[in-house]
């Protein structure tokens, strides 16, 4: 009883603890959640660029219900270039428009050359390499490289392997691909491949692949099986190579303007929650990959093509210059520690 006899203290103390919790809702801008809850929650954009129906988009669904379990989150999720294409949401996170993405990191090319280490023909043995890599020494130092750019890794997300598929003719040897011309999604790696089997090479954003590919401003494109699916590249590219030349993954990343916002607990949260869609996602990785080949195969739309090992040869051999070109500009202790990953 003895505490409410003085009231004005009390009621100053009320009012310093409200504005201590309503105050704690500052990153992602400290927009009020829409919720209709009294108290403020920290709104997270996650932008991304591909359908919800993909390891991305099924990964960032999965964190948004880990994360806002805690009741202090609110994550609101844009894929399918929603709110920003491939280049903006680069901008848009640096500048903390948006708090979350998750772009294949050849895209990262004009911060960090070396995440174009994926790129580089036939380099990892396999997918558990590739995860093994990213979950190693090395995978982390490449992750950590792109804090002093205001950015902050928190996982990797691997899509998987890289395939061709192109409108005009079946591509079974490195010749076939002279005089044609191929999307990529950035860097100098890609256009130097494109280049040492003859063809040329275009940089367009995810968002208008298929459309480009419709109208013929390119004849082809890379990807992996769930995006040729997800993206109906069937209807417009009538061949496809399983050529599993190079890969396609993720880093997710956060702004460091956000990060530093949150308090220690409101970052293990955060990071907790990443690390169970991160499971998720490498699982959905294999299975969705799985599916959409089927798919394709099943559709009857494409002529399919695989690799034989002499064939395979024959690509390691003209993709040579990729190598001589690019080593150094990607660091050839990265490179060794991918190809020695096991
Ligand atoms: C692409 O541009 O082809 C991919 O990086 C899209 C994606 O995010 O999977």
């Amino acid at each position: 009883m003895k505490i409410f006899r003085n009231k004005p203290l009390l009621i100053l103390l009320a009012v310093v603890m409200a504005a201590a919790l309503t105050g704690c809702g500052g990153g992602g801008g400290g927009e009020k959640a829409p919720s209709g809850d009294s108290a403020k929650k920290i709104t997270v954009k996650f932008s991304h660029v591909v359908a919800e129906t993909t390891p991305k988009g099924q990964a960032a669904i999965k964190f948004k219900e880990e994360l806002e379990k805690s009741g202090q989150f609110e994550v609101q999720l844009f894929p399918s270039s929603q709110l920003y294409g491939d280049k903006e949401e680069l901008e848009a996170l640096k500048a903390n428009n948006v708090q979350l993405i998750a772009p294949s990191v050849t895209k990262l090319v004009g911060f960090v050359p070396a995440f174009q280490l994926v790129d580089m023909p036939f380099l990892f043995a396999s997918d558990q390499a590739a995860y093994n890599f990213y979950d190693g020494p090395k995978g982390q130092e490449l992750m950590n490289s792109l804090e002093p750019q205001g950015m902050l890794g928190l996982g990797w997300w691997p899509n998987g392997s890289k395939h061709f598929t192109n409108s005009k003719k079946p591509l079974k040897k490195p010749e076939d691909f002279k005089g044609l011309k191929f999307r990529t999604q950035s860097g100098g790696v890609l256009d130097e491949q494109f280049k040492s089997l003859g063809a040329g090479s275009q940089t367009i954003a995810f968002g208008e692949v298929y459309q480009a590919l419709n109208n013929k401003t390119v004849d082809g494109q890379e990807n992996t099986f769930n995006n040729i699916d997800t993206q109906k590249y069937a209807e417009v590219q009538k061949y496809m190579t399983i050529s599993a030349h190079g890969r396609l993954d993720y880093v997710v990343l956060t702004n460091t303007t956000f990060w530093n916002s949150l308090n220690d607990e409101q970052k293990k949260l955060f990071t907790d929650a990443m690390n169970t869609a991160s499971q998720l996602e490498r699982q959905m990785a294999d299975e969705l990959n799985a599916k959409s080949f089927e798919t394709l195969k099943n559709s009857g739309k494409m002529e399919i093509y695989t690799l034989t090992e002499e064939d395979r040869q024959a690509f390691i051999k003209a993709l040579q210059p990729v190598y001589d070109k690019y080593t150094e500009a990607i660091g050839k202790d990265y490179i060794e520690a991918a190809r020695n990953s096991k």
